[in-house]
């Protein structure tokens, strides 16, 4: 049976980036009040990216992506999976990974999306190592993708400061040694209120309501217990200590999130990609993006073992443990 590895990341972020200060401003003319010391206090967030309008996940995606195969040194023409976890899409369908296909230009392997919110990208991770280990697969591009500034309410000043837009990929190859050790994924759909963007459309009517709604508190503390029990039940699947992590790369919500959870674990913080400041939260983009930033600036490297953890809306949670 192979094994899958990592064999290559990418990230893309839109070129517009926007301040805490900057966003203040724009608020303040809409009646909301909020400041850049409240937003780094509480989340450390300093700025986001955000994608002109027009811009949608598959472009931000297929960047990422191009990314990626070009740091694994692949074509598009290998890739025999797409799978891309966003909560964004496009369209109702099809599916972002076929629009990616498309851009692309490789017809003919499957393509399909994941929908976990901000654990999106470690669901998709996970699904395309079982793709290839089962042998329906060799070179898997998976991809965080998300165009999130347009489900915010902008009036909403608890939910609007902290999300931003971006996309992350891997490259998963099939391999002779292990790079994904364990992977460990649960979900626990009575929570599904505390974090939502409860609409759609139906027979062309926006029901419901479309934007993103979030019980902060209840998502900090449920975040914070079950990534740090995930952590241990993944590194008790792979036989591996908790201590021998080289890299934590947890999903980006809040540094306070992160802070917890490090700590409850004692992972020391230079141990730690932080990289919420620069992006915020871009939910299924977040941990692939912050991966990449951590390959691309030499901090880890082939051979490092790697803690990646998604959590958020439905509510669901994961890990991945990964050899680079
Ligand atoms: O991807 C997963 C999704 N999201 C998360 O992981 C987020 C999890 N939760 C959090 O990160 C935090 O709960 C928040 C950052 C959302 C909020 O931080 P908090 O420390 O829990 O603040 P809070 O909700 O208790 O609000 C404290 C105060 C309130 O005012 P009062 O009632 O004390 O007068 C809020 O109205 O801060 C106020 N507030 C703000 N003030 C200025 C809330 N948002 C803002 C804002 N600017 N943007």
């Amino acid at each position: 049976m192979p094994y899958a590895r990592i064999t290559g990341t990418g990230g893309y972020l839109p070129p517009r980036i926007v301040s805490n200060d900057e966003l203040a401003a724009e608020l303040a003319t809409r009646g909301v009040e909020t400041s850049d010391a409240w937003i780094v206090e509480r989340t450390g967030i300093r700025q986001r990216h955000i994608a002109d309008p027009g811009v949608k996940t598959s472009t931000l995606a297929t960047h990422a992506a191009r990314a990626a195969l070009e740091a694994a040194g692949l074509a598009a023409t290998d890739i025999d999976l797409i799978i891309v976890a966003t909560s964004t899409p496009d369209f109702i369908f099809p599916s972002t990974a076929c629009l990616v296909q498309a851009n692309l230009g490789t017809p003919g392997g499957a393509a399909f999306d994941v929908q976990a919110v901000c654990s999106g990208f470690v669901y998709a991770l996970a699904t395309a190592d079982a793709f290839i280990q089962a042998g329906r697969a060799r070179h898997a591009l998976v991809i965080g993708a998300e165009v999130f500034s347009g489900i915010l309410d902008w009036s909403d000043r608890r939910t609007c400061v902290l999300f931003g837009d971006g996309a992350g990929a891997v490259v998963l190859s099939a391999a002779e040694e292990p790079g994904i050790l364990a992977a460990k994924l649960n979900a626990d759909g009575s929570q599904m209120h505390i974090l939502c963007a409860a609409g759609n459309v139906d027979r062309g009517e926006v029901t419901g309501d479309p934007f993103l709604r979030m019980d902060g508190q209840a998502v900090f503390k449920l975040a914070v217990n079950s990534l740090s029990r995930s952590a241990r039940e993944v590194c008790e699947q792979a036989g591996v200590p908790l201590e021998q992590i080289d890299w934590m790369v947890p999903h980006q919500a809040n540094v306070r999130i992160i802070n917890f959870i490090s700590r409850k674990l004692h992972v020391p913080d230079d141990k730690v990609v932080i990289t919420v400041g620069e992006h915020a939260n871009t939910s299924a983009a977040s941990v692939p993006l912050a991966l990449d930033v951590a390959c691309r600036d030499g901090r880890i490297r082939a051979g490092d073992l790697v803690l990646l953890q998604g959590v958020g809306g439905g509510f669901t949670w994961g890990s991945v443990l990964a050899r680079m």
